[in-house]
């Protein structure tokens, strides 16, 4: 039996659910969909609220939800809050250096949303048009989205750590003719030339044809006549009411990363996404009134999108904003900024507490935190260690910790536990959040039942489901149905166990969680081939302290070529401007030979063994080309 610990009293008291209230309406979401969505869908102001709720089929795929229903989402996270939260902060922002704080109103979010449609509408950017949004972590960010958001336009963030060449892929495949960015961002007390990084990304040319610039950092940089627009420069006046939208109109794409070929426009619509993000928001932080919830994911990733910007101010909370990173000026910030802000809600990833956790308990004991109720972790699965350092030395043992299991594609939370209603398994994701029916399958797509482990699978679709790949629907049918049809493959394994608790063991096809940023093999593998000296290359996990998993590159050169040092920088940097730092591997082996199959199939199995250090079980190699070249991969191995 797996341990159990039960909710704390912080949790418990003035909880909105408990175990069974979520027991009755986790029953009535599966039971009665239609009944329960309907009721969870007034979280929402609807223009025209919806009479039919879901409508979807995995087989064919097409999925529908509140499809004859009208709202428009920006509407929802700002004016619907005016007059009554006027006053209250909506977005708390604090920059890269400690104590530079901004408070934006929702009557000041108001109009500096007003302002930048406006500014939209000026370029000529009309309902349906994308537009890419290339930011720093500042409040702009957040106005931007909602800015589109009011004026039916399609939004597409990319994070500001990708490579002027990802940036120029993304805006390629959406094909926006505007970029919204600003002059710099600051991150760790370095400068990220967010301006020079969207020049470089439209040399090498697409069909933008504007630029508005956010003066962030006041820096000098190269403004291209006609092109380009400081936003403080554009001059608008007068209102910009919201675009009624259509339920299932987009809202936004985000790309990420699969385990074959360009990441995919992962598309989100109006009114399923926005139901989603109100209502996990509401439950699975069981937010209360008055509460400064911070989420410290970047809005260039969907825990932005969901937990820092759409579900928090949907639910008229106050958002923290961080632009800066957890260790400067120093290992403290965290929590010295809990302690300054008061924060109620922390949420944040694994690969952060574990590197905070090396640090000791110190930074974090001397700052006041008794504001903190709730701590919550995603991206990856958190280790058990890393939980419980959590858990006694963060919350003192008297927040709850929730772990939250969710995806890009599923728009928010799916798989956690609710604070005041579940008992909490260090290191156990937990249980489905309703609507939500898990199933694990084995290889072949048998039904595993009872506690076991397998594929993980969802039965049945969900209001903040994707609706498909922009521009490629056969890419998204055949990436999520098609392995086991009927169902919606997650692409992780998972075991249940004899509590009903889901333990996400991590992915099983050729994608990496990086330190929680999700990476395709192949893509680092295209990547590392685009240089001239490689030959080949074949990129596995492997595991990492810090970062979860480790990216392992196994690259063989052209012949008569030689390694060396200045290589493997070559290499790496290589990948950093191809993709962008986060891509870059942490081990580089180069290699006379990739082992293969005799009909020249790379073994991978064999390769992740080796990175993995497990060398006593990489199976049969007998049907190995070359059988002798695994020791002299075991070798490189060990002398890394
Ligand atoms: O493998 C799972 C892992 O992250 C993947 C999704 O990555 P992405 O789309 O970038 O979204 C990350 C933020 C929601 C999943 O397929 N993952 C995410 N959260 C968890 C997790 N693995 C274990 N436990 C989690 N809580």
């Amino acid at each position: 039996m797996s341990e159990t610990i039960p909710p704390p009293p912080s949790a418990t008291t003035g909880a909105h659910m408990d175990a069974e209230g979520y027991a009755a309406a986790y029953a009535r979401s599966l039971d009665d969909p239609d009944g329960f969505w309907r009721e969870e869908a007034r979280r929402l102001d609807w223009v025209t609220p919806p009479a039919t709720i879901a409508n979807w089929s995995f087989d064919p795929v097409d999925i529908r939800w509140f499809e004859d229903g009208v709202l428009n989402l920006c509407h929802n996270c700002v004016d619907r809050h005016l007059p009554a939260r006027a006053d209250q902060t909506a977005i708390l922002w604090e920059g890269d250096e400690p104590g530079v704080v901004r408070r934006i109103s929702y009557a000041e979010l108001h109009v500096a949303v007003v302002a930048m449609a406006l500014k939209l509408k000026t370029l000529g950017v009309v309902k349906g048009d994308r537009v890419t949004l290339y930011l720093p972590m500042i409040p702009e960010a957040a106005i931007a989205m909602l800015a589109c958001a009011r004026i039916g336009v399609v939004h597409s963030v990319v994070f500001g750590g990708f490579s002027p060449e990802a940036l120029h892929g993304r805006i390629e495949d959406c094909g926006s003719r505007v970029v919204i960015t600003a002059d710099g961002g600051m991150r760790g007390g370095r400068l990220v030339p967010l301006k020079a990084n969207v020049d470089a990304a439209l040399e090498r040319g697409c069909g933008v044809t504007s630029v508005i610039v956010v003066r962030h950092l006041g820096n000098d940089v190269p403004m291209a006549e006609g092109r380009d627009h400081w936003a403080d420069e554009m001059a608008v006046s007068g209102d910009c009411p919201c675009e009624p939208m259509g339920a299932e109109d987009p809202l936004f794409i985000l790309y990420t990363s699969g385990s074959t070929g360009k990441p995919k426009g992962v598309l989100h619509t109006t009114g399923g996404y926005g139901v989603w993000t109100a209502s996990t928001f509401h439950h699975v932080f069981d937010y209360r009134e008055g509460e400064i919830f911070w989420c410290t994911a970047d809005v260039g990733w969907v825990t932005g999108h969901s937990y820092v910007v759409y579900g928090p101010l949907a639910n008229g909370a106050t958002s923290l904003m961080f632009e800066g990173v957890p260790n400067h000026p120093n290992v403290e910030r965290f929590w010295e900024m809990v302690e300054r802000h008061e924060v109620n809600i922390f949420y944040t990833a694994p690969t952060a507490i574990r590197a905070l956790m090396r640090e000791g308990d110190d930074p974090v004991t001397k700052h006041d935190r008794s504001s903190l109720r709730l701590l919550g972790s995603v991206g990856e699965p958190i280790n058990p260690e890393a939980w419980k350092w959590y858990w006694r030395t963060v919350g003192d043992e008297r927040c709850a910790v929730i772990d939250t299991w969710w995806q890009t594609e599923t728009g928010g939370v799916m798989i956690t536990t609710l604070p005041g209603a579940h008992g909490m398994k260090p290191g156990s994701a937990g249980r489905p959040f309703f609507g939500v029916e898990p199933l694990l399958v084995d290889g072949d797509g048998k039904l595993l039942e009872g506690a076991t482990s397998g594929n993980l699978c969802i039965a049945r679709s969900w209001p903040g489901q994707m609706r498909t790949v922009y521009g490629d629907h056969e890419r998204f049918v055949q990436t999520y149905f098609s392995t086991y049809k009927g169902l919606y493959f997650t692409g992780d394994g998972c075991r249940r166990d004899e509590d009903d608790y889901y333990w996400i063991t991590g992915r099983v096809d050729d994608v990496l969680n990086v330190s929680g940023h999700r990476m395709g093999t192949a893509e680092v593998e295209s990547a590392l081939v685009a240089h001239p000296l490689v030959a080949e290359a074949a990129v596995v996990g492997y595991p990492h302290d810090i970062k979860g998993t480790g990216i392992y590159a196994y690259v063989t050169l052209n012949a008569g070529e030689e390694n060396s040092e200045a290589l493997e920088t070559e290499l790496r940097q290589q990948v950093r401007k191809e993709i962008g730092p986060i891509a870059s591997p942490d081990i580089i082996h180069v290699t006379p030979a990739l082992p293969k199959t005799r009909s020249g199939k790379i073994m991978r199995r064999i390769l992740r063994k080796i990175a993995e250090n497990d060398f006593g079980s990489l199976g049969d190699t007998s049907t190995l080309a070359d059988p002798s070249l695994v020791d002299s991969l075991i070798e490189g191995r060990r002398n890394r």
